[in-house]
């Protein structure tokens, strides 16, 4: 919500000035279960309307269905279900628009909050529909995903993907509200807690030391109970609450202050200069949160390196991270996807390579600009080296995404795409320099930072991209 304070005037020249000043506030709720009937909160915002359009995804809507229709019972207030398809290949402008003709449907009022539950897609999707219906309108925000809860749900950017480019379309716009509920951990896979996991590690290791030692400490068991909300597993709960808490609210201050994401130098960028494309890079992509880890533990090796970390720190930091199965090297992060991706992110980050590291320690960043190509490339071969020597192919588990993450088979998807046409001339300048048997044709490194690759937003922060060919896919 926002208010809006202006004033008139008139300069010297005549011209009218127009001075605003917007005030932002929205909040954030730890209500576990959220949907407890003894937890009125929620309840109490929709009593004045009596009724509540709640979008869901097809595969979460049937999980918690009947405990969101028992909690709302409760309160006499009546359901309208809008579930629409979840995936990468559904985050476009149809599904927004077909959440648009539900509210319109419902007749919802601007200041009515429409409420969204569900990982980010969903909740980026919904949130774009919200921002755009009738200019601007509420919504409450449910995350049922650990990237949810400590990622996309902490920010206030919602959008959608359009043709090739990830999140090319959206806005900044703040729920009213955001419930945060760790149960519903419970029932996420593991694969999605792992990959949400790689942004704890990210947060922890350059913005909070005190988070980076739990997650040394507990990271390996949290990852294999959900947290500590499968059965039998309470006892790693309190440290994992702590851990998540503490990482939301570090977010907060790190980002609050640059909402519309005007300073470049971010501390959050730490494991997304190289991983906007590979993400792309492979014939099914790779999932976020390991496409970030090879990134941080390249950066590892990079501080590593230049004497920054040493050999404790290093080895610190790899044991945790081999330890939940997620990945820290790649056959296709080779010296030319380092060139290409180097290039693409200095785009987006006003010429400067602004690499965030751990600062000698753990819970500190420092950034660097001054690495010349040759310098990654050698670290790269000693990356390569290091990560062979310790852990094999340095590839996770269930590192690719699923038909979830993507709304489609990805075996299907992949083959369809290897026959799709090429990305024509103009847009794949370097893809002659980049063929590559193999991998989803000759054109990949420069389809995946066309297709997001390189941030459109000046972020440096790119999230489950799709290969180049998402727009021949639907
Ligand atoms: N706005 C932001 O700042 C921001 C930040 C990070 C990510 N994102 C966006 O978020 C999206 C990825 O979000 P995500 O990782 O949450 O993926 P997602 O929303 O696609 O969810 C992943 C899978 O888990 C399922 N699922 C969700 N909650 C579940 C639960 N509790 N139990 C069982 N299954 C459940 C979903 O149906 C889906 O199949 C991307 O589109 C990315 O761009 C946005
Ligand atoms: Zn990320």
């Amino acid at each position: 919500m926002s208010d809006l304070t202006a004033k008139v005037s008139k300069d010297s020249q005549g011209s009218i000035v127009v001075d605003g000043y917007e005030a932002l506030k929205y909040n954030f709720h730890y209500t576990s279960p959220v949907f407890d009937v003894n937890h009125a909160k929620l309840a109490d915002i929709y009593k004045r309307w009596g009724r509540v359009l709640i979008v869901m995804d097809t595969i979460v809507h049937p999980i918690y269905k009947e405990q969101i229709e028992k909690y709302f019972a409760h309160y006499n207030i009546a359901i309208t279900w809008k579930i629409v398809n979840g995936g990468e290949l559904h985050k476009t402008m149809d599904t927004m628009l077909e959440i648009v003709d539900a509210m319109d449907s419902f007749g919802t009022v601007r200041t009515e909050p429409t409420l969204v539950i569900g990982g980010g897609l969903v909740t980026d999707v919904a949130g774009y529909a919200c921002a755009s219906y009738r200019r601007t309108s509420n919504f409450i925000r449910v995350p049922t995903t650990l990237i949810g809860l400590i990622d996309a749900s902490v920010s206030i950017k919602v959008g959608i993907n359009h043709k090739k480019l990830k999140n090319r379309l959206g806005a900044y716009h703040a729920p009213l509200h955001t419930f945060l509920d760790f149960s519903f951990l419970k029932t996420l896979p593991i694969g999605q807690v792992r990959n949400g996991f790689a942004e704890l590690v990210k947060i922890a290791s350059v913005g909070d030391k005190a988070v980076w030692e739990l997650l040394v400490k507990h990271g390996k068991e949290l990852v294999e109970t959900s947290f500590g909300y499968k059965e039998g597993s309470d006892g790693v709960r309190a440290p994992g609450t702590e851990i998540c808490h503490r990482g939301i609210e570090t977010m907060l201050e790190l980002e609050s202050p640059n909402l519309h994401e005007l300073g470049l130098d971010r501390v959050i960028a730490f494991g997304h200069t190289w991983s906007p494309t590979l993400e792309l890079t492979p014939r099914i992509p790779l999932r976020h949160g390991h496409a970030i880890c090879i990134d941080m533990a390249y950066s590892i090796t990079l501080a590593h390196s230049r004497g920054i970390l040493n050999d404790a720190q290093r080895d610190e930091w790899f044991t945790l991270v081999s330890s939940v199965g997620l990945s820290m090297d790649h056959d296709l992060f080779d010296d030319e996807l380092i060139a290409v991706a180097t290039d693409a992110i200095k785009k987006t980050r006003d010429g400067k390579q602004r690499f965030a590291i751990p600062d000698r320690e753990f819970g500190k960043c420092i950034f660097l600009n001054d690495v010349p190509i040759e310098e990654l490339q050698s670290v790269l071969k000693v990356h390569k080296e290091f990560v062979k020597s310790r852990y094999g192919s340095g590839v996770g588990k269930e590192a690719y995404v699923d038909a979830g993450d993507l709304g489609a088979e990805p075996e299907t998807y992949a083959k369809s795409s290897n026959t799709q046409k090429p990305v024509p001339a103009d847009d794949c300048c370097t893809a002659h320099s980049l063929k590559r048997k193999g991998v989803n044709g000759d054109h990949t490194k420069a389809a995946a930072v066309s297709a997001g690759g390189v941030p459109v937003d000046g972020t440096g922060v790119i999230r489950n991209g799709l290969n180049g060919t998402l727009v021949h896919a639907n």
